[in-house]
């Protein structure tokens, strides 16, 4: 739910008409973040939580209407599993602490990935947070939990095989969990790695791409306007002409 005028969006610098309607974020370098002030790795998935109030909250203001935030993917199970526990932790406490806020705003959540390998409390407390906003009509976020892009395409294409004997793209696309969200408009990945890591493959097809080094603990609203006046300038082709006609 758009919280800002037409005019107080290009105050931010931003064209109205050239919000990202789908925004995805691989939330990278909590750890390093952490390492840099001498702190504990579980000190930096803390802050990244704050930065996670923060987007979402902002992100529903300036009227974006999917936001698909990776915070677990399948790979990350090779961590070490007190880091793990740790971000389960985490997880249970951000959603006790900020769902009501989420609720009020109109957020609409859902976990994507195989939850199942999670413990019971964490996909309890996920389950309870789905339950509680599917009727909401604002941003719908997208938290990626032991996600992987590999793993979504498959669990896509078993579904759609089993619907019809020669899926096309569409069925599949109808299969991905992200389906309500569509396509990705604008990908960003914090931390100063130039890589997807098995994010939302099929989903990014045409997605713009904003890499920033900024580590996910410092990525303020700030940093996000950044990304969407980036946005707004590029020229979007979708292997076309230009859209003024120009040869
Ligand atoms: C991202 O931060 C959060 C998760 C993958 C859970 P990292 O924990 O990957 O932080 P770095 O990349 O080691 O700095
Ligand atoms: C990507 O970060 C996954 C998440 C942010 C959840 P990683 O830290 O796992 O990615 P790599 O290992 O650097 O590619
Ligand atoms: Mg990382």
């Amino acid at each position: 739910m758009r919280k800002y005028t037409d005019s107080e969006l290009k105050a931010f610098g931003l064209t109205p008409d050239r919000i990202p309607k789908h925004v995805a974020i691989v939330m990278d370098g909590n750890g390093r973040w952490a390492t840099a002030k001498g702190l504990p790795r579980a000190a930096g998935h803390r802050a990244g939580m704050n930065t996670v109030k923060e987007i979402i909250r902002f992100s529903s203001d300036l009227g974006v209407e999917s936001l698909t935030l990776y915070a677990f993917s399948t790979e990350n199970r090779k961590r070490p599993k007190d880091e793990i526990s740790i971000l389960c932790g985490l997880l249970i406490e951000y959603f006790n602490r900020e769902i009501e806020e989420m609720h009020r705003n109109g957020v609409r959540v859902k976990g994507i990935g195989d939850l199942s390998w999670f413990p019971t409390a964490v996909q309890e407390t996920v389950r309870n947070a789905e339950i509680k906003t599917a009727g909401n009509t604002g941003l719908k976020v997208n938290l990626a939990l032991n996600y992987g892009g590999r793993a979504e395409l498959v669990r896509a294409m078993r579904l759609a095989f089993a619907q019809d004997d020669e899926p096309d793209e569409d069925a599949i696309f109808r299969n991905l969990y992200t389906a309500e969200s569509g396509d990705v408009d604008l990908l960003i990945r914090t931390g100063g790695d130039e890589r997807v890591s098995n994010f939302l493959l099929w989903q990014i097809a045409y997605a713009e791409l904003y890499f920033t080094d900024v580590r996910w603990p410092d990525f303020t609203r700030e940093e996000l306007l950044k990304a969407f006046r980036d946005f707004a300038g590029r020229e979007r082709r979708f292997g076309g002409l230009k859209s003024n006609g120009a040869k």
